[in-house]
């Protein structure tokens, strides 16, 4: 049976060199790699400071944690995200406030923001206070989704008008842009995935973005269990001496041995993302003709799509199908039908408020965000990955329209 993943990372033996170099220097905690990955990262995206740590969530939760959020605040998310968007929130102790999202692009409805702020905050000593929780609204975490750039500058207007923080979940993002302004630029803190579902890959790992020198060294601290000095300069001479702990941290620090790969991986990365785009390019093409029942993704003017992933939705009205719930079982088939047949799909991602721990402990209803629900129930991601070739793509659309005729 001929076998399509949804993805796969993009190696070669460069990795393997890097990562026997490192064992081979008998250093493989954070040490130099970490830092030199850091500096490649941080030049790529134009930002002066990388801050590497062990995922895109523990990236989240130093970032944020770091700007202050914590108990008895509110921050603004999408619904429609990876979990871990809201669960970071969560960790700082700090409660996730969902807003919804466009269909088209998948990325926040900046006009949904400004509706929450104006309806569920009211502003008491200079602070917008919740008027249900009395939680103090701290700020907004917009998600670049897929790869694409969300309308950062609004969300960045917004900010400003309520003295709200920003911090990105660009977790699919690395290489976005809007104009010439790379992800990372937009002035936020903003935190990157190297899972292997991106683009580049570490394993497992995450970095901050950000050009704030006072808020890097915080994190460098906080990432280290709030210490003031790092394993690696200590190394460097007064080893003996044990550091200062002036806050309570965590241990979120990336092994020399992920930034090794990550700097095998970076020099890649622009042909990577060629590839991909070149790849999305022929889905389009493919499925304008061979599929009308799909709407494929969308890169807006201006913008600049990476397709960490290649996601479509499935039209319900050219189907035939009543509506978003009998279209989710509808796809469900349909994705099964692939992964008989050998070809991977995924559902996009989640509608984060009709997940069981925010469903319970919100109450949420599925028509509370019906965007993120009809995202959640309609999406498809299609394998998309550099090692892909033509045919394989061709396979996978004729494969689609011929379980879809089959019905
Ligand atoms: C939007 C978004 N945020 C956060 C994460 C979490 O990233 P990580 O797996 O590196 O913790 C992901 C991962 O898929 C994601 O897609």
């Amino acid at each position: 049976m001929r076998k399509i993943p949804v993805t796969i990372p993009y190696f070669t033996d460069d990795e393997l060199e890097e990562v026997k170099k490192i064992l081979a220097s008998g250093w493989v905690a954070q040490g130099p790699m970490v830092a030199k990955f850091e500096e490649a990262i941080a030049e790529h995206e134009g930002v002066k400071n990388g801050v590497a740590v062990t995922s895109c969530t523990t990236a989240l939760h130093l970032a944020m944690a770091a700007c202050g959020l914590g108990e008895g605040m509110d921050a603004i998310a999408p619904a429609f995200t990876f979990v871990a968007t809201e669960n970071a929130i969560v960790m700082t102790g700090a409660t996730p406030v969902m807003v919804d999202i466009h269909q088209e692009t998948f990325n926040i409805d900046v006009e949904k923001i400004r509706e929450k702020i104006n309806t569920q905050y009211e502003k008491k000593d200079g602070k917008l206070v919740n008027k249900d929780t009395g939680n103090i609204l701290w700020g907004i975490v917009p998600v670049h989704e897929f790869g694409l750039c969300c309308d950062i500058i609004e969300v960045n207007k917004i900010a400003k008008e309520y003295d709200l923080k920003v911090v990105e979940d660009a977790a699919c993002a690395l290489g976005a842009k809007i104009g010439d302004v790379h992800e990372g630029g937009f002035g936020n803190p903003s935190c990157i995935s190297f899972h292997p579902r991106k683009s580049i890959t570490t394993g497992e790992g995450g970095m901050v973005l950000t050009d704030d020198d006072a808020l890097a060294k915080r994190m460098k601290e906080l990432r280290t269990h709030g210490s003031t000095v790092s394993a690696d300069t200590r190394d460097k001479g007064h080893g003996f001496l044990l550091p200062e702990f002036n806050e309570a941290g965590y241990n979120y620090r990336m092994t020399d041995i992920q930034a090794g790969v990550g700097l095998a991986q970076v020099k890649k990365f622009e042909y990577i993302i060629a590839e991909k785009r070149k790849k999305a390019a022929l889905y389009n093409e493919l499925i304008k003709d061979m599929l009308p029942e799909f709407i494929t993704p969308v890169e807006p003017e201006g913008y600049y799509h990476t397709y960490q992933s290649y996601v479509c939705m499935l039209n319900i009205k050219e189907l035939g199908i009543a509506d978003v719930a009998a279209g989710g079982q509808f796809r469900n088939e349909l994705l099964q039908k692939l992964e008989d047949i050998g070809i991977a799909t995924r559902q996009g991602t989640h509608a984060v408020h009709m997940l069981g721990y925010y469903k319970n402990r919100f109450g949420y209803k599925p028509e509370d965000l019906p965007n993120a629900y009809a995202c959640d129930h309609l999406s498809i991601t299609l394998p998309l990955y550099v090692q892909m070739t033509d045919d394989d793509q061709k396979y996978v659309v004729e494969t689609i329209r011929k379980v879809l005729d089959e019905r």
